[in-house]
């Protein structure tokens, strides 16, 4: 079991409908000694890779993304969840369904900051459906950028994401796949990786 499988079994809570919390120390308290870690192990991940800058989406991606950007020593660019029509040509834009909330957000990163040299690598806290990560992938492609890899903290790995960002050949590493969990005895199952 790795650091991050350790710690979910540790401090992670399972809720009924397969949500896993772990807002005591990923998204809401932040355990900054694990993203020190996690930003570390990315960067081991990816070490072949000349990566230009980190790309991840509001909220909750970007306390860890900040910590991955540290490990490359480059900047860190979150798309913004956007609730305005207006949206100018100045931004590249993506439509991103959440399943989980059941709404969907138009996300925006301003054309200045994504360029056709970078060479990207988009970090995120969860992977459930995918459909941020292909917002986000969409978004780089319109800028002529490169996806150089996509860095994952939790993925479930008994929803379609993964799979589907697997097959567009695009190198995936994440920390911890849960392939299943029981709400009642509050089990925990991860992937052999
Ligand atoms: P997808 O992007 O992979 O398609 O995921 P989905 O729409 O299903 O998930 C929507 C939101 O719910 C995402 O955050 C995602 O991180 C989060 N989420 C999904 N499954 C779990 C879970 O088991 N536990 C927790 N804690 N979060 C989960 P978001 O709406 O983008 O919110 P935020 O980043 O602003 O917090």
């Amino acid at each position: 079991m790795n650091f991050l499988e350790e710690r979910i079994i540790k401090d992670g809570k399972v809720k009924p409908n397969n949500v896993l919390k772990v807002d005591s120390f990923l998204n809401h308290q932040m355990d900054i000694s694990l993203m020190e870690e996690i930003g570390r192990e990315f960067r081991r991940r990816f070490s072949d890779k000349q990566i230009t800058k980190v790309l991840t989406i509001e909220a909750s991606g970007i306390g860890i993304a900040c910590f991955v950007a540290k490990e490359f020593g480059v900047p860190m660019v979150f798309a913004k969840k956007s609730h305005s029509i207006n949206i100018d040509s100045e931004v590249y834009i993506a439509q991103v369904e959440s399943f989980t909330h059941k709404n969907i957000n138009n996300i925006v990163v301003s054309k200045q900051f994504i360029t056709a040299e970078d060479r990207v690598l988009i970090i995120d806290d969860f992977l459930a459906n995918g459909c941020a990560l292909q917002g986000l992938i969409g978004i780089t492609k319109s800028a002529g950028a490169t996806v150089e890899g996509i860095g994952i903290v939790i993925e479930k790995g008994f929803q379609i994401g993964g799979q589907i960002i697997r097959n567009l050949g695009i190198q995936l590493e994440s920390l911890a796949i849960v392939d299943a969990m029981d709400a009642e005895t509050g089990t925990v199952t991860f992937r052999e990786q």
